[in-house]
């Protein structure tokens, strides 16, 4: 085993396991990329170490300076990822967090030292964006790292994902990704497409109006600065809708082979499952997803035990991601 200076050393280079006994056609193979195996559990590690490593090098963060502040609005991965980052490197890190998330989420947060300032539950994620950027306005000494429009976000996918994926799976046909911020697919998906322009770059999305904990439907009004500087419209070959509940049952799904994901990590499953039975018979392919995080911030969902209509149900009250 080789020995690591610091935990910030472990982000990135996570395994990639083949997944194909869950796809639907034997000429389809399938590979998850298991992003939970981050210090910090998700694939959102590598974005908050570019975002504050680009913050460092472009002189808004001084290392070893005190009481320097970071805000950022999330309930989900990247706030986790950036308390453990910030922690680790002396910054001071608010999270703007709507009231309604799920206590794990809370507990993680609390455990890396972060502060937390409740949103309105009633106005979910995006009111809890807009409290963010209000307070960054009054307070300009504060830095406000925006994953949504941060270029460093998509540049982690492009500098780490990207070239692990296709170093560990040169004969990559497709690249199935959920779409929260964009940046995984803006990053790898741009990297692939100038390594290997065949590539088909696939998103996975809920419908308009429903909730998958961690993705977006661009349908629903706000498009990332990022997917529009990186002409996001151009780059994906191709959308796949996800509903609720289909990402419940491909969470279940995925003990079959072993793994205990997030539910976002069900649904991009699902999703890739309706990549691999739209390709031809006579074709062969190979679809690389992510799973983006492991299960245990989501075990308050129920979604391995409860019934599954009771699950989609209280997912609509709860903010899990
Ligand atoms: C659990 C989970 N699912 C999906 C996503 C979407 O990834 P991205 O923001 O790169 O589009 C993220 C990141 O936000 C995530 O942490």
């Amino acid at each position: 085993m080789a020995r690591y200076a610091s935990v910030l050393e472990l982000i990135g280079d996570t395994p990639i396991v083949d997944v194909s006994a869950l796809s639907p056609k034997s000429n389809v193979a399938i590979l998850a990329k298991l992003e939970g195996r981050n210090p910090a559990g998700s694939v959102k590690d590598r974005v908050a170490i570019s975002l504050v490593d680009a913050a460092e090098a472009d002189g808004i963060l001084i290392p070893g300076k005190p009481d320097q502040i970071l805000i950022e609005p999330s309930s989900g991965n990247t706030g986790i990822a950036l308390a453990m980052v910030c922690r680790l490197r002396g910054y001071h890190l608010k999270v703007v967090l709507p009231s309604n998330v799920s206590p794990e989420r809370r507990q993680l947060l609390l455990a890396w030292g972060a502060e937390i300032i409740d949103s309105p539950g009633t106005e979910g994620s995006n009111g809890a964006v807009r409290l963010a950027q209000r307070l960054a306005d009054e307070h300009s000494e504060w830095t406000f790292l925006y994953q949504y429009a941060n270029p460093a976000n998509p540049a982690a996918h492009y500098r780490t994902t990207g070239p692990e994926i296709l170093r560990d799976v040169p004969e990559i046909t497709h690249f199935v990704a959920g779409l929260g911020t964009s940046g995984t697919l803006m990053g790898v998906g741009r990297f692939l497409k100038e390594a290997k322009p065949d590539v088909q770059v696939w998103a996975v999305e809920p419908p308009s109006g429903e909730m998958v904990d961690g993705l977006r439907s661009l349908e629903d009004g706000y498009i990332p600065p990022i997917f529009i500087d990186n002409h996001g419209a151009d780059l994906l070959d191709r959308k796949v809708v996800v509903r609720p509940r289909e990402s419940i049952e491909w969470t279940r799904k995925m003990t079959e082979v072993g793994l205990f994901v997030g539910l976002s990590s069900g649904a991009i499953m699902a999703g890739a499952v309706k990549c691999a039975s739209l390709i031809d018979d006579n074709e062969s392919a190979t679809i690389v997803t992510i799973v983006c995080d492991d299960g245990w911030k989501y075990l308050s969902t129920g979604a391995w035990s409860d019934d599954i209509d009771d699950v989609v149900d209280r997912a609509k009250k709860i903010i899990y991601f």
